[in-house]
């Protein structure tokens, strides 16, 4: 992959920027597209870090891509292309863009993460060790941390406008979305983790889980949105050290969690800068993610 400098925030001259997250910045582009440009930003404990990730935005949208295309037959997506070639002529003026970028549809978001877990870990390990239960769902007593489920749960949550997103109860998430499209985004969630998840596992990764997003286009078609079983979404491990009964190293912020916890940090922002070797360690990790899910170097 080519040497690019590292991107922590953009500005596009002409375009108006609707939203900044921790990680990508979405520009509009007409009435009906955006445009969802992923930094190298990354986040641990909840808090951006100072310190770029080279690559890394590059990475999380080349696997969006495959995704979309991997998912093709299983679900419809907003993406309109991930080819800067093809993007209209004001985001070609900006190279730093390149590689990075998702011409998508704009849709009408519902409010809600879609969660598939297919392993026991995080809230959902949380939720079992105080309710025996995960969500709402019943699962066998004396499950470990990290042990794969009896078959995966749909456990869906808010998406809060600040903080963490909490989870709901399928009657809740009913209630937000309609008990229609209900069914459907429960259904449409767990047929892709159960597609993506059988094809990363041929690949050596266990994706434990990983969050769904979806939204309503012009026509009312339910369409698959943001971006698609990356690392930052999804848990991914290892298949080979995969040893439940302790938590799992994820495959890509371990290093920088680690490192945290060395220092004195009370975990509130301002976080401090990271050590070059910390970033290019993470960089190597998500480059790495990638060649392993698609069997390309990017
Ligand atoms: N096709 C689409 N139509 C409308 N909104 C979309 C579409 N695709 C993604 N989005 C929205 O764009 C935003 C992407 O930004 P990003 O992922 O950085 O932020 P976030 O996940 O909402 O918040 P944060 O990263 O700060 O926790 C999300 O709010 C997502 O819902
Ligand atoms: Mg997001």
């Amino acid at each position: 992959m080519s040497a690019s400098k590292t991107v922590s925030e953009t500005k596009i001259i002409g375009l108006p920027l609707v939203y900044r997250g921790k990680v990508r910045d979405v520009y509009e582009i007409g009435e009906e597209q955006l445009l969802l440009v992923a930094t190298d930003r990354i986040s641990a404990f909840d808090c951006v870090m100072p310190t770029p990730i080279p690559h890394k935005g590059a990475v999380l949208t080349a696997l969006s891509k495959f995704w979309f295309e991997h998912l093709r037959e299983v679900t419809k997506n907003h993406l309109i292309t991930a080819d800067f070639e093809n993007m209209p002529e004001i985001v070609r003026h900006n190279e730093e863009l390149r590689g990075r970028s998702m011409l998508v549809k704009k849709t009408r978001p519902f409010p809600v993460e879609c969660v598939v877990r297919g392993y026991l870990e995080g809230s959902g390990w949380k939720d079992y060790l105080a309710t025996g239960k995960v969500c709402g769902h019943s699962l066998p007593a004396n499950l470990r941390q990290g042990d794969r489920l009896p078959a995966p749960i749909f456990t869906p949550a808010t998406k809060a406008q600040s903080g963490h997103d909490e989870n709901i109860n399928e009657p809740e998430f009913a209630s937000i979305v309609g008990a229609e499209t209900a069914e459907k985004l429960k259904s449409l969630s767990l047929d892709i983790y159960q597609k993506a998840s059988k094809y990363a596992l041929t690949r050596g990764i266990i994706i434990a889980d990983t969050k769904f997003e979806f939204g309503l286009d012009k026509d009312g078609s339910i369409l698959l949105i943001d971006e698609v079983l990356t690392p930052d979404s999804s848990r991914f491990w290892s298949a080979d050290a995969f040893a439940p009964g302790k938590s799992q190293a994820s495959f890509d912020k371990q290093f920088i969690r680690d490192y945290l916890e060395t220092l004195e940090w009370n975990k509130q922002p301002p976080a401090p800068a990271l050590p070059n070797e910390i970033a290019e360690a993470t960089t190597a990790r998500y480059l790495e993610a990638y060649r392993i899910l698609t069997g390309k170097k990017l």
